[in-house]
């Protein structure tokens, strides 16, 4: 285990390992010298600021980066004023990438004012070789550029880039590597995720992940396991299980095991007391899953189903592998089974060649299924998806008035579900003291919604009983029961 080395102990004059993890321990061991070094030099421990763009999965390697950089000596601060600052980048929509490029040019600003601070980019939108073309032509103040398929690599790359001045570039196409047992500094001490797989194969025609994330690679399940019970021993009793298709989890293994067998294995885990997983693929979801959650204790009663559109023909086009017939009756066996489930969604408007029919097919669904929350997305047109090619692109002031619609019905839907959960008495894991209100601590139920309540800081990391007193659309105030 990682935490049971003494860096400062391993050989930096030898040749570094060939294998995995053993090779970035001694790059670890090597950036502490250096990390030392700057210390001496600057008087003062070193910081760093790290920026997440994206999804859960990011949020994850995030924690890996961070753990890594801890390690090595630096100091996490808030503001963006550091010694080393790293975004780790997303590029699902165009909006993603705008940020990034706002952001830099404040970063250039500030490091010819600190020309000895080190500005380094990673994450999705790294994977994209416009991007890598644009950094080196235009953004030469950049120090270090890697992707989603080496980050594993992070301690090595940190090694080269504060040993020499220039830009380090290493951007892999695919991998099947994983590499385990490398230091994660959480942001929560009682909840955390647990990458189950890396990569997608359902190459959804609008959607840019698999290209950049490449190929569906499962993580063992005895790894996920003794990871798990780590975990569970250090104080975490809320785990997210990250994948962007968990249903097809473990297909690929050597020796192939379900996602619903891993989540029963799961279950067995004590110390663990809620299990959240994320993505859904609707095309994928097995009774066998069903019937896991069905009869678990610990799996939290929330999904995250993502929708994309209503309509059969979008879907098809979109590549998604079912039809609104399917994706209604999926529902229902899922109420069925099990009555007081949360749903969720993810659904894109004005994907390319959308009537006004086909938005109303969405509109329906939002209507039949009554999600407890949805997230809305214009589509953003990715280069080198099958969908950017496709004629009919909608116009955007469509796009916007559809947009519009959309959300208002989401909306007062969600609102209508989570008033339906007042009076209540649920488990709610206490998350933090209230910013705006230290009285306040503030939780979230297993269906995922928010509640705020009078509480103490003590409270934070534990489940309590909360009676929702008052819903505010899609959050409770209310009141612990002791
Ligand atoms: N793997 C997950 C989702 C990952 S991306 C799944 O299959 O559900 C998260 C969400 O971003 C998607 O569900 C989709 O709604 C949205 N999205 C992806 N590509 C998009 C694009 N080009 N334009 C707009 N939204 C997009
Ligand atoms: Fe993208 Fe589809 Fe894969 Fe989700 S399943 S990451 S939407 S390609
Ligand atoms: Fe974005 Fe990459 Fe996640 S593109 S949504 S950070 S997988």
């Amino acid at each position: 285990m990682y935490n049971e080395i003494d860096f400062d102990k391993i050989d930096i004059t030898m040749e570094p390992p060939v294998e995995e993890p053993a090779r970035q321990y001694y790059f670890i061991a090597k950036c502490r010298r250096q990390v030392q070094g700057l210390k001496r030099e600057l008087g003062r421990q070193p910081t760093f600021f790290i920026q997440t763009f994206g999804c859960q999965m990011n949020a994850r390697d995030s924690e890996k980066l961070t753990g890594i950089l801890e390690m090595v000596g630096y100091r996490q601060s808030e503001v963006e004023e550091a010694d080393f600052v790293i975004y780790n980048t997303c590029t699902v929509r165009e909006n993603a990438n705008n940020k990034v490029w706002g952001r830099l040019g404040y970063l250039n600003a500030y490091k010819k004012r600190h020309p000895n601070m080190k500005i380094a980019l990673c994450g999705c939108m790294m994977q994209e070789p416009e991007v890598i073309e644009k950094l080196k032509k235009s953004y030469a103040f950049v120090d270090l550029v890697f992707g989603t398929h080496n980050i594993y690599k992070f301690a090595e790359l940190l090694e080269a880039s504060l040993a020499q001045p220039g830009m380090v570039v290493d951007i892999w196409t695919d991998t099947d590597k994983i590499v385990e047992d490398l230091p994660v500094e959480r942001k929560y001490p009682f909840k955390s995720g647990v990458n189950i797989m890396f990569g997608c194969n359902n190459f959804c025609s609008y959607c840019i992940v698999p290209y950049v994330r490449g190929r569906e690679r499962s993580r063992k399940p005895e790894d996920i396991l003794l990871e798990i019970k780590r975990l569970a021993k250090d104080g975490v009793v809320e785990i997210m299980l990250l994948g962007q298709n968990v249903n097809s989890y473990g297909k690929n293994l050597k020796e192939p095991i379900t996602f619903a067998e891993l989540l029963r294995k799961i279950e067995e885990i004590e110390g663990i007391e809620r299990i959240r997983f994320m993505t859904s693929h609707p095309k994928d979801l097995s009774g066998d899953l069903v019937e896991a959650i069905r009869d678990s204790k610990k799996i939290c009663r929330h999904l995250h189903l993502p929708l994309q559109s209503g309509s059969s023909r979008i879907l098809k086009e979109m590549n998604r592998h079912y039809d609104k017939g399917q994706y209604l009756a999926l529902v229902k066996k899922i109420r069925e089974a099990v009555p007081d489930i949360a749903l969720t969604t993810d659904i894109i408007v004005g994907f390319p060649g959308e009537t006004e029919e086909d938005f109303l097919e969405t509109m329906d669904v939002v209507e039949q299924v009554g999600y407890e929350s949805a997230f809305t997305f214009i589509y953003s047109k990715r280069t080198g998806t099958p969908a950017a090619k496709m004629e009919c692109q909608v116009p955007q002031e469509v796009v916007k008035n559809r947009f519009d619609r959309l959300l208002e019905k989401v909306q007062a839907i969600a609102a209508k579900r989570a008033e339906a959960y007042t009076g209540r008495v649920e488990p709610v894991l206490v998350e933090e003291v209230n910013a705006q209100d230290e009285a306040l601590v503030t939780g979230r139920l297993g269906s995922n919604f928010v509640v705020h309540f009078p509480g103490s800081r003590e409270m934070v990391g534990k489940i309590v009983n909360v009676e929702l007193k008052e819903c505010k659309g899609f959050y409770f105030y209310g009141e612990a029961i002791t």
